[in-house]
């Protein structure tokens, strides 16, 4: 292991130049003027996998963007065999007026890279390749049998990845699956995340009036489907933060009060939280604290709201439309699909007659949960002491990686989540980061879980 942890201190340039590269790439999933840059990206991979030595290297069109397979299968039958999984497509950039450079024209600034995908998912996947190849050009073989699978749709669902793990089984069957696409609990506290939510993403479309109409003329004799909007959404929390759909709460699994006990042990700082946030208060459900509102409980959000005339200055109008994208972060027990049936259920009947509606379910994706007293956890431990010299924790993220369910029931493979990132990486947002010191680490903690992962089978 000395060798190929000099080889990754000795080649740190070069990995980031080469990082670098591929963030330059813009791959934007849900944007079809993209559709050629995602293919890019796969095609970057591919050229990258076979570089560092990894044989049956594929490019899988599907109906959607392509999937990126290889694998190192040659290390026998008394080691087991991991899949390797994490995402090149990213999220999309837009407000691009709040970010201070190009997102996809990567700059370092201090220890942090900016670029849109840095943190979600291409620096963390690149650890992986990193790792991979630090020990394929050392030793010239890996100490576990390796397949990598990297998607170009899990910012949008990852809907052809579910549709081709079914019909790949055998191909992808292994005994992990090894994820990097989640963050560090905090700065220098390597972590281990062993759950993450679940969502359904419904939208609501109201139609009221035949037109847009003169508020003056007409204001007061119909009913405004902002205002009827605003009532419903009204309709979907109490003040107190619980959710009123019927029956939203009843397959969800109660906390123990031993997992309560251990949220309380996580380094979290409520005033330095709010002060991050700008906010002078917090806001949640009833009963619960913030970590287990933001990681172990459901919730519902408004993401996103029309209607009406939002230009510049003032405008007398009744609008004809109006509508609203809601979505459910879901826990342990919940269905996605069951959920997006008792939304709907809800939804008419809490909708007036003075408006016509319509209930789309966008997407959604079951939760997961990773038992932490397997031995690859174990393993994980163990080399994260190693890559960050100090004891990880085990926490819930509140985000959602959909497909770790589907390994699970598909391939009957447990996720194991090393997430390399940091909370206020802005995934997602404008000024998207990672910091390279977690880089670097990440590519010798996962160097050593590969080797550790050798020991357990
Ligand atoms: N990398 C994130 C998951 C995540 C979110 C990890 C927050 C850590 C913190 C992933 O790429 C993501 O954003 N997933 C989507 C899934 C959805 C589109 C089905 C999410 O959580 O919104
Ligand atoms: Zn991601």
């Amino acid at each position: 292991m000395e060798k190929i942890i000099k080889y990754i201190e000795s080649n740190k340039d070069r990995y980031l130049e080469e990082l670098k590269d591929f963030l330059r790439i813009p791959s934007i999933s849900n944007e079809e003027a993209h559709k050629a840059d995602v293919v890019k990206a796969a095609v970057w991979l591919e050229n990258h996998l076979k570089g560092i030595g990894l044989d049956n290297v594929k490019v899988f069109e599907t109906e959607g963007h392509p999937i990126v397979y290889a694998d190192w299968l040659k290390a026998g039958n008394n080691v087991p065999t991991v899949l390797v999984y994490g995402h090149y497509d990213v999220q999309p950039v837009d407000p691009l007026e709040l970010w201070t450079d190009p997102p996809f024209e990567p700059v370092v600034k201090g220890s942090k890279i900016y670029a849109r995908g840095s943190a979600d998912d291409k620096g963390q996947i690149f650890i992986h390749i990193k790792s991979l190849e630090a020990h394929l050009k050392n030793n010239g073989k890996l100490p576990i049998n390796v397949k990598v699978i990297f998607e170009g749709e899990e910012e949008i669902g990852s809907e052809n990845l579910h549709k081709f793990i079914e019909v790949q089984k055998d191909m992808l069957k292994s005994d992990y699956v090894v994820i990097s696409d989640t963050s560090m609990y905090t700065d220098n506290l390597p972590s281990i995340c062993y759950g993450l939510r679940g969502l359904c993403f419904m939208q609501i479309d109201l139609v009221g009036p035949n037109r847009d109409l003169h508020s003056g003329s007409f204001g007061g004799g119909v009913n405004n489907p902002i205002n009827v909007l605003a009532e419903m959404i009204n309709k979907l929390k109490d003040d107190k933060g619980k959710i009123l759909i019927d029956g939203f709460y009843d397959d969800v699994e109660k906390l123990t009060d031993n997992e309560r006990a251990e949220f309380k042990r996580l380094p979290f700082d409520e005033k330095e939280y709010m002060k991050d946030l700008e906010v002078e208060e917090l806001f949640g459900e009833e009963g619960y604290t913030t970590v287990e509102r933001v990681s172990a409980r459901p919730t519902l959000d408004c993401n996103g709201i029309w209607g009406g005339y939002q230009g510049q200055g003032a405008k007398t109008v009744l609008p004809s439309v109006a509508g609203a994208k809601v979505s459910m972060r879901l826990v342990p027990n919940q269905d996605p699909d069951k959920i997006a049936e008792l939304f709907e259920k809800y939804i008419n009947k809490i909708a007036p007659k003075s408006v016509k509606m319509k209930v789309t379910s966008l997407h959604g994706g079951k939760p997961s949960v990773t038992a932490i007293d397997t031995p690859a956890i174990k393993a994980a431990v163990d080399s994260l002491k190693k890559g960050f010299g100090v004891d990880p924790v085990f926490f819930k993220e509140g985000g959602s990686i959909p497909i770790v369910n589907s390994f699970k029931e598909v391939l009957g493979a447990d996720g194991i989540l090393l997430g390399f990132g940091l909370p206020d990486d802005n995934i997602h947002s404008p000024n998207e980061k990672f910091d390279l010191n977690n880089f670097y680490k990440g590519i010798s903690t996962v160097a050593y879980y590969y080797e550790e992962l050798s020991k357990i089978k």
